[in-house]
């Protein structure tokens, strides 16, 4: 097998970024080199505590997970124990980690690993708001081109916002930071709501996780049952977007999912449309296409490579 693809995952854990988590650590393709946490979903010290859980759950306590932002750039943080619960990660009863949180700043843990790698050996695999990786960017600017492909979950187009009508969760979080990122001219994969609302957690599908019979099974099935209920209530659905997973998912079957490159920027002036991502997908302007934005997704195929790699854990 070729050699494993080396990432860090910038995360604010969130269910669905512990199914991403758990996907990637059960996938021998990747090696997860590093976990950053971010504020976002619920605050820094829950999901700085919620990815050591995971790692634990996924029995990989090696895993060195560390803390970044506990706010955004600019604006007040905003979260959303409305969705996850106020643990972040409501639903199965996870037991407190006992693995350390590493004692250095996730910023300054990208930056060193991305100056000491081999240019072009690392991916950065964003979950939640971008503040850790455009603090990266500004802190040390030679990270840019050394950094192999950003592949994020955030934004939304054709399926406008999740939490105000215009933006979605990530992005509006810390806009200033996703214009930071989006701008950097670092390759971007992008996994709008447009393709995320396209894998729908459905009573089945949640059955199947459930039915592997191991703690991870069900440990997954009680996250999502909880994350999904939200959404479905808003949405009217037989299950919940799951996003996150889809960055990861990405990485193991690109053939999965379907996009284009476009040019994306940023809303950081309109408080009506702050954190909207515009996407030139006709191609309208002469902005540098900076994202491949994906659009479509086998979402059959998506879960089932979910259920096949989380039955390894
Ligand atoms: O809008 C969905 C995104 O916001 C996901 O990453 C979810 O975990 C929340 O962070
Ligand atoms: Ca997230």
């Amino acid at each position: 097998m070729a050699e494993a693809r080396k990432i860090i995952i910038d995360t604010d854990p969130g269910q669905d970024d512990a199914v991403a988590i758990l996907l990637a650590l059960a996938s021998p393709e990747l090696e997860v080199i590093g976990i950053t946490a971010v504020a976002g979903n619920v605050p820094l010290s829950l999901t700085s505590k919620n990815a050591r859980k995971i790692c634990e759950l996924a029995g990989r306590p090696g895993t060195k997970v560390f803390a970044g932002a506990d706010r955004p750039l600019m604006r007040q943080l905003v979260t959303a124990e409305e969705v996850h619960g106020q643990t972040g990660l409501n639903g199965p009863d996870l037991p407190e980690p006992t693995m350390p949180l590493q004692a250095q700043h996730a910023v300054d843990f990208i930056v060193e690993t991305l100056m000491r790698e081999e240019s072009g050996a690392v991916t950065l695999c964003p979950l939640g708001p971008l503040t850790n990786v455009a603090l990266a960017l500004v802190r040390e600017p030679r990270i840019a081109p050394r950094i192999r492909e950003i592949v994020l979950m955030g934004g939304g187009y054709f399926e406008q916002g999740n939490v105000t009508p215009s933006a979605e969760f990530n992005i509006y979080v810390d806009p200033h930071a996703a214009d930071i990122v989006f701008r950097s001219g670092v390759p971007i994969v992008m996994m709008p709501l447009d393709v995320t609302h396209k894998a729908l957690t459905t009573a089945a599908r949640v059955a199947a996780f459930r039915a592997l019979g191991t703690g991870v099974g069900e440990a997954t099935a009680r996250m999502l049952e909880f994350f999904e209920r939200f959404d479905e209530e808003k949405y009217g659905t037989d299950g919940g977007p799951l996003h996150d997973p889809c960055v990861i998912a990405w990485l193991l079957r690109p053939d999965l999912f379907k996009g284009r490159h476009c040019n994306v920027a940023v809303e950081t002036a309109s408080e009506l449309t702050m954190g909207a991502t515009i996407v030139d997908w006709w191609g309208v302007t002469q902005r540098p296409r900076n994202a491949h934005v994906m659009r479509d997704i086998d979402h059959e195929g998506f879960f089932a490579l979910l259920v096949e790699r989380l039955g390894r854990l």
